[in-house]
């Protein structure tokens, strides 16, 4: 029993100078302290022998398991130590190499050109008012004097969000942001109902149309509505503030106009344009003929103001609503309205 176990301890030991690595080291374990090793055989045939060979045999078997196990922790260590040194000498780090940029976001040509827009509003003393995108029929459609079934709803094709028992006033997705002006107007007139605050507010977000999508219509756009109210606000007021916004954005010399239209909510009404940047005004797929309409505006409507809490007898009113997109694709050289929300990196990258 003795040599056998003297064996063992050299075996043992001999093999371990011959392991290299950890998996090799894990195998060694196995074989020599493991379950089916000679040692532990040897311990479970500890039984068969006789009274005076047990503390003999059994104190030189607990020298030999010390022995390996004490063997196994230092090769372990060696070899730890030794895959550290490989792993300095040769994946050694470079600190003096340049760090990886991380890619930035950057902000959506929409939201940059409504940015503009809210600074050239806030210089002319116009207070940013946010109202839903979800709407009723009457906000939408009756209080800015469409009736149910007025033919001027034609022009403004709407997603219904609910129709079910509310047959006279369904829930649309607003198809603009005219109907934020009654809630603007309401909301000021309460605060002083038998002499109201005069009100100059841009009311931007989302409108949503069913609308035959090409280079400058899309179901989905953006509008910033302008609303002014107070005594003696007249036309010249309008023109004068769409004529200076168009110089701000785009130079003393932009060419702007004027066409008489129609508004169910405004009276008189007209479209603003601005002379086409992307073909000189020589007419394009974009602008039709060298004029890209950007709005339409008008002097609030009596019957909307009466809505609204102002008495028509008192006050006065101009509005407009634009579409910043439209203003965006001239700033910008964007020839199709489509590129806004089809989220390719192509297109938003370059801004
Ligand atoms: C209106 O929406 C009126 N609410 C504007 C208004 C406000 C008139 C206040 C008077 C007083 P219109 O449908 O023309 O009008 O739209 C206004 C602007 O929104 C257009 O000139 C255009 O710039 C933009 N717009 C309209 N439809 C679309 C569309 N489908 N895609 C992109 N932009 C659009």
């Amino acid at each position: 029993m003795l040599e056998k176990l003297n064996d063992i301890e050299h075996l043992g030991l001999d093999a371990l100078e011959q392991v290299n690595n950890e998996a090799e080291l894990e195998a060694w374990r196995v074989a020599h302290l493991g379950r089916n090793s000679g040692l532990t055989q040897l311990f479970n045939d500890f039984g068969k022998l006789s009274r005076e060979e047990r503390p003999l045999v059994g104190q030189r078997a607990n020298e030999v398991k010390k022995h390996l196990e004490s063997g196994f922790v230092s090769r372990s260590g060696e070899i730890q130590q030794a895959a550290l040194t490989h792993s300095i000498e040769h994946e050694r780090l470079d600190v003096t190499l340049p760090g990886r940029r991380l890619p930035l976001g950057r902000l959506h040509p929409d939201t940059m050109i409504l940015r503009e827009l809210y600074r050239i509003f806030g210089d002319m003393g116009f207070q940013v008012y946010r109202s839903r995108e979800v709407e009723s029929d009457e906000y939408n459609f009756q209080l800015l004097n469409f009736p149910v079934g007025h033919p001027a709803r034609d022009m403004q094709d709407t997603y219904f969000v609910e129709s079910g028992q509310k047959l006279d006033n369904p829930v649309v997705l607003r198809t603009h942001t005219s109907p934020g002006q009654i809630r603007a107007m309401r909301e000021y007139s309460a605060r002083n109902p038998h002499n109201p605050p005069p009100v100059r507010i841009v009311l931007p977000g989302m409108a949503y149309r069913y609308e035959q999508v090409d280079a400058r219509h899309e179901t989905q756009f953006d509008q910033i509505e302008g609303l002014a109210v107070g005594p003696g606000i007249t036309f010249s007021d309008l023109k004068g503030t769409l004529a200076d916004l168009a110089r701000r954005l785009f130079g003393q010399n932009v060419r702007t106009r004027f066409r008489a239209s129609f508004f169910p909510f405004t009276e008189p009404s007209a479209e603003f344009d601005i002379e086409c940047f992307l073909c000189g005004g020589k007419g394009c797929n974009v602008c039709g003929g060298g004029w890209l309409e950007i709005g339409g505006c008008g002097m609030v409507h009596p019957v909307v103001l009466t809505n609204g809490g102002y008495d028509p007898e008192i006050y006065t009113g101009f509005a407009f609503g634009l579409g910043p997109q439209r203003i965006a694709m001239l700033r910008y050289g964007i020839n199709d309205i489509r590129y806004f929300w089809e989220n390719d990196l192509r297109f938003l990258e370059q801004f």
